[in-house]
Order: structure tokens, then C-alpha cells, then sequence
């Protein structure tokens, strides 16, 4: 199946959105446009391209910082000592009915390379996630994600990975 990847409209049908977890389910439904009105995050979702009021998946995008003392020790010791800039993949989640179909992947792929795109501008050192169960921690350590010391479910794709060299 082909995907269309687009910002977070008003055209869009999330009541019936559900990938398996509530706090993501009521998120999309209800949070996501007053976090893109108020600047919080970008949200960009995904439609079967013949069906585009069907959300299929989503994820949102901010920026962040991550304190060094975190990093595994190959990364921190080309870094400074103080919290460094990262971009933050605050949520993603794929409907049930498109799950295992590799629309998860074709979302995070898109995540890091608009995150590629922006730190032309903006530089950021790496993508951090929360990953909210041993479940997604497979799911992103399968794409190289690596966890952070100290705090769970936080994992980082350094920069050095997704950037076009
Ligand atoms: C996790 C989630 C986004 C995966 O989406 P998906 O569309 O089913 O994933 P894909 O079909 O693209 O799978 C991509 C790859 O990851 C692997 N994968 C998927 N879920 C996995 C898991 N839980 N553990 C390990 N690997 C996993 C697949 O086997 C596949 O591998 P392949 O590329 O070698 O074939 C989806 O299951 C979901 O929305 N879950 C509920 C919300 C959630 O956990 N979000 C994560 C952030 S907290």
C-alpha cells in the first residue's frame, strides 16, 4: 500500500484511531492541534493515498536536550559537558488495521529525514524517543535506536546515523 505523509489538518477522520495505546489514541484525537496551534510540537499523519480522511499512523516532532552524563561514554566524549540539542519523536503510533505492514517504519524513516532536512538549520546532535514499553524498545532498537543511562524508555539515534553525508 502507498502512504500519504502530510501536516496535521482539520480533514482528517481520528475518532476511530487505534494502535493499541490509549494515552497515544486520546492524544491524537484530542491534543495533537492544540500542541500544533501552541507550538509544543509538529504533528504529520499518514493516509492510504486513495483514502485520505483514514489516519493510519502519526507521529510528532519537537525539539529537546539530552544532559551528556546520559550518553554512552564513545558518544558523550565528543560532546560537551553541558545538555545538548536533540530532536524529539515525541509519539508515534500505526492504526491496528495498518500494523506489521511496515507503515511504522516508512513513519520513522520520514521522522529522521525531515529531522535531517532541519538540521541544516538547526543543528541537533542525535533523535531522542520514549519508548513506553519493552515492546516499542524492540521496535526502535531494531532501527538503531541505543537506551540512554539512567531513564527509562529514553533512546537516542545519533545524529551520525540519519544525517546525509
Ligand atoms: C510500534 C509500532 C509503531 C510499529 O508499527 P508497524 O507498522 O507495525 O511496524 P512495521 O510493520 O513497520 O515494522 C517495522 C519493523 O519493526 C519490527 N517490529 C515491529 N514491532 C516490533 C516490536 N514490538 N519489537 C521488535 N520489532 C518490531 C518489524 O518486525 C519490522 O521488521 P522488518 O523491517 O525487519 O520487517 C506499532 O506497533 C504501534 O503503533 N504500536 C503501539 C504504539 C507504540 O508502541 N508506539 C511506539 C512509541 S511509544
Amino acid at each position: 500500500m502507498t502512504y500519504c505523509i502530510r501536516p496535521l489538518d482539520a480533514f482528517i477522520n481520528a475518532a476511530d484511531f487505534q494502535c493499541g495505546s490509549e494515552p497515544l489514541n486520546d492524544y491524537i484525537r484530542r491534543y495533537a492541534s492544540q500542541d500544533v496551534r501552541r507550538n509544543i510540537s509538529r504533528v504529520f499523519i499518514a493516509t492510504p493515498e486513495n483514502d485520505p480522511r483514514q489516519l493510519s499512523g502519526f507521529f510528532t516532532l519537537s525539539a529537546g536536550s539530552v544532559s551528556c552524563s546520559s550518553l554512552p561514554a564513545s558518544l558523550a566524549r565528543k560532546l560537551p559537558h553541558y545538555p545538548v540539542p536533540v530532536a524529539l519523536i515525541g509519539r508515534l503510533g500505526v492504526d491496528k488495521k495498518f500494523q506489521g505492514k511496515g507503515l511504522g517504519s516508512i513513519l520513522l524513516a520520514d521522522a529522521c529525514q525531515k529531522v535531517s532536512q532541519a538540521s541544516t538549520v538547526l543543528a541537533v546532535a542525535g533523535i531522542i524517543i520514549d519508548a513506553k514499553d519493552d515492546d516499542a524498545i524492540s521496535f526502535y532498537k531494531h532501527f538503531g535506536f541505543i537506551p540512554l543511562q539512567g531513564q527509562a524508555g529514553r533512546m537516542l539515534l545519533p545524529a551520525s546515523v540519519f544525517q546525509a553525508k
